[in-house]
C-alpha cells in the first residue's frame, strides 16, 4: 500500500520507499517481539493460592457458593484468574468475549472436562460412558445419531402428543398437592423433579412410568433422591485428591451407591420396555417404536452403551427442568405483570383451545424471552468448563497449555451489569426489546457448538408447554410467608430452600 502510494509521485523516490519498507519492516518485527513478550505464562495469573481457596471452598461452603465466588473471583482478579480445585488446577473466564474465543476454537471432539469422578466410577464397574462423558469417536457416534432424534424440530414436534400428557397429569397433581386453605403447594421443586422425570421417561421409553401419579413409586423417589445426592457428592470428590478417598472414604462410597442406583433403574426399564416390544414381535405384531432407546437399539449399538446413555439422559432430564420450572414460576408469581402478559399472549394464540403444540409456540415471543430470562439469572450449568486438547492457546494476553482445564463461569457474564442493565433483576422484556444488545456469549444456557445441549430442544418445548399451560389455569402467587430464595451450587444451579408458592384456579 505504501509502495502504491507513493508510486504516484514517479522514480525519484525510490530510496525513499527502501528506507520507508525497511523501517516498517523493523517497527512490525519489534511490535511481534514485544507482543511475544507480553504473552505471560500461567505462573503469572492471579489467583488465590490453593490453601485460601480450599480454606474458602470447605470451611466457608464454597462449594455451595461456587457461582458466587465467580463473582468475587472476576472482582478481586479481573476475568481471568486461576485456582486449584482440589488436584486439579483450573483458569477461570470470567468475560464474554474470552468465552467467545475458547467455544468457537474448539476441535473435532470438543472436550468439556475430564468430570474425574464420574468417569472413575465407570471405570470401576466396568460400565460404558454415556453422551455426557464419552470423548472422542465414541462421543462422536452416539452424538450423531441422537442428535438426528433430538435436535432436527421435525424430531422434537413430534414428541409434543407424548409431553402434553405429562403436562396433563402435572396440572392434576399441582391441584392435588394444594393446602385446601390456601392453594399452597409447599416445596413445588418435588413436584417438578417428577415432572422432569416423567416426562424426559416418556421421550426415551414412549411409556409412563407413574411418577405423577398420586402415590409415587418408590424406586422413583429414590431415583431423584439418588440423583440429587450425587450431585452434591459430584463436586465433593472431584475436589478431593484420590489419596483422601481412602481417609474419608463416605463420599466416594456414597457416590458410587447413587450411581448404582441410577444404572439399576435405567437398565430394569429398558429392559422392560425391550421386553415388551419383543413380545409384541413374537405375537405377530408390528413394532415401530418412536421413543430414543428404540432408535439407539436400532442402530445395533452394544446394550452396554445403551444402558449407560440412558442412564445419563434421565439424569440430564430431571434437575435442569426441575430448576427451570421452579424459578420461572418463583419469578413469575413475583411479577404478576409479567405473569398477566404472558397469559394474554398464550390465550391469543390458542383461541378457543386449552392444550398448545409444538407449532403455537413460535408466535409466543414472551413465553420464550421469560425462559430466557430465567435462565440467565439462574444459568442451570452456572461454570460449564472445556479442555483444549489440540495444542497451547493464547487467550487474554496468557499461553494456555494444551490440556489445561478452563472453566466458563457463566453465571459471571451473566449477571454482568456492561452487558445486562440492572442484571439482578428479572425483566424478560429485555429479550424483546430492539434497543438492547448484549454480547452472544454472555448467556449461553445451553452451551454453545457440537458439544452443546442435544436435549436443548426436547427441554424447551416441554418448559414452553408446561407454563403455557399452568398460566392458563391458574394464577400462580407466592407464599404470603415466605422471603426471597437465593440459588446454590449443587454442580447444577438450584434453588437454595423450598419455593412455595400459591395455584389458584382461574
Ligand atoms: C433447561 C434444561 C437444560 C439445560 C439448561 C441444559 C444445559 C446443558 C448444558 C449447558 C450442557 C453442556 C453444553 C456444553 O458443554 O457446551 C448440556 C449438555 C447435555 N445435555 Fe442438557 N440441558 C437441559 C436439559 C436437558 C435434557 C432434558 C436432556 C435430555 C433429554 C439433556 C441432555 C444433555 C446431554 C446428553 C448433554 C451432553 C451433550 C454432549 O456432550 O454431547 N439436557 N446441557
Amino acid at each position: 500500500m505504501l509502495q502504491q502510494a507513493l508510486k504516484v509521485s514517479g522514480r525519484s523516490v525510490s530510496p525513499l520507499i527502501k528506507w520507508l519498507e525497511g523501517w516498517a519492516e523493523i517497527t512490525s518485527s519489534a511490535i511481534q517481539q514485544r507482543t511475544e513478550q507480553s504473552v505471560k505464562c500461567l505462573t503469572e495469573m492471579p489467583g488465590p493460592s490453593v490453601v485460601s481457596f480450599a480454606w474458602d471452598l470447605f470451611a466457608k461452603r464454597g462449594l455451595s457458593r461456587l457461582h458466587e465466588l465467580q463473582l468475587e473471583g472476576l472482582q478481586r482478579y479481573g476475568p481471568m484468574w486461576k485456582a486449584s480445585f482440589g488436584p486439579i488446577l483450573t483458569v477461570h473466564v470470567a468475560e464474554a468475549s474470552l468465552i467467545e474465543q475458547i467455544l468457537r476454537q474448539e476441535g473435532r471432539h470438543p472436550m468439556r472436562s475430564d468430570l474425574s469422578s464420574w468417569k472413575d466410577y465407570r471405570k470401576l464397574r466396568d460400565h460404558d460412558y454415556g453422551l455426557l462423558t464419552s470423548e472422542g469417536e465414541e462421543w462422536q457416534s452416539v452424538r450423531s445419531l441422537l442428535a438426528k432424534h433430538m435436535l432436527r424440530p421435525r424430531a422434537v414436534e413430534a414428541y409434543d402428543h407424548a409431553l402434553n400428557g405429562v403436562v396433563s397429569d402435572l396440572i392434576v397433581k399441582l391441584r392435588h398437592s394444594r393446602r385446601c386453605q390456601d392453594g399452597l403447594v409447599p416445596d413445588v421443586g418435588s413436584e417438578f423433579y417428577r415432572f422432569g422425570l416423567e416426562g424426559i421417561s416418556s421421550v426415551l421409553f414412549e411409556s409412563r412410568i407413574g411418577c405423577l401419579d398420586p402415590v409415587v413409586p418408590a424406586e422413583t423417589e429414590r431415583f431423584i433422591q439418588s440423583i440429587n445426592t450425587m450431585f452434591v457428592m459430584t463436586l465433593l470428590t472431584m475436589a478431593m485428591p484420590n489419596w483422601l478417598h481412602r481417609l474419608f472414604p463416605k463420599p466416594w462410597k456414597t457416590f458410587c451407591q447413587c450411581w448404582d442406583y441410577m444404572f439399576d433403574f435405567a437398565k430394569g426399564h429398558i429392559d422392560d420396555r425391550l421386553q415388551k416390544d419383543a413380545e409384541r414381535v413374537a405375537r405377530g405384531e408390528q413394532v415401530e417404536g418412536r421413543y430414543l432407546t428404540y432408535y439407539l437399539t436400532q442402530a445395533r449399538l452394544p446394550m452396554k452403551t445403551i444402558y449407560s446413555n440412558v442412564t445419563e439422559l434421565l439424569l440430564a432430564g430431571v434437575d435442569t427442568i426441575s430448576s427451570t420450572m421452579s424459578w420461572s414460576l418463583y419469578e413469575l408469581s413475583r411479577h404478576p405483570e409479567v405473569q398477566a402478559s404472558l397469559r394474554e399472549e398464550v390465550l391469543s394464540v390458542l383461541g378457543t383451545r386449552r392444550i398448545p403444540q409444538a407449532a403455537d409456540v413460535a408466535r409466543m415471543p414472551l413465553l420464550k424471552a421469560i425462559v430466557k430470562e430465567v435462565h440467565r439469572l439462574y444459568p442451570v450449568i452456572p461454570a460449564n468448563a472445556r479442555v483444549i486438547t489440540e495444542g497451547d492457546i493464547e487467550l487474554g494476553g496468557y499461553l494456555i497449555p494444551k490440556n489445561t482445564l478452563i472453566t466458563l463461569c457463566h453465571f459471571a457474564t451473566s449477571r454482568d451489569p456492561a452487558e445486562f442493565p440492572n442484571p439482578d433483576e428479572f425483566q424478560p422484556q429485555r429479550w424483546l426489546s430492539r434497543d438492547h444488545s448484549h454480547h452472544p456469549y454472555a448467556s449461553v444456557p445451553f452451551g454453545f457448538g457440537k458439544r452443546s445441549c442435544v436435549g436443548r430442544r426436547i427441554a424447551e418445548l416441554e418448559l414452553y408447554l408446561a407454563l403455557a399451560r399452568i398460566v392458563m389455569e391458574f394464577e400462580v402467587k407466592p407464599d404470603p410467608e415466605g422471603g426471597a430464595v437465593k440459588p446454590m451450587t449443587r454442580t447444577l444451579l438450584v434453588p437454595e430452600s423450598a419455593i412455595n408458592l400459591q395455584f389458584i384456579d382461574l
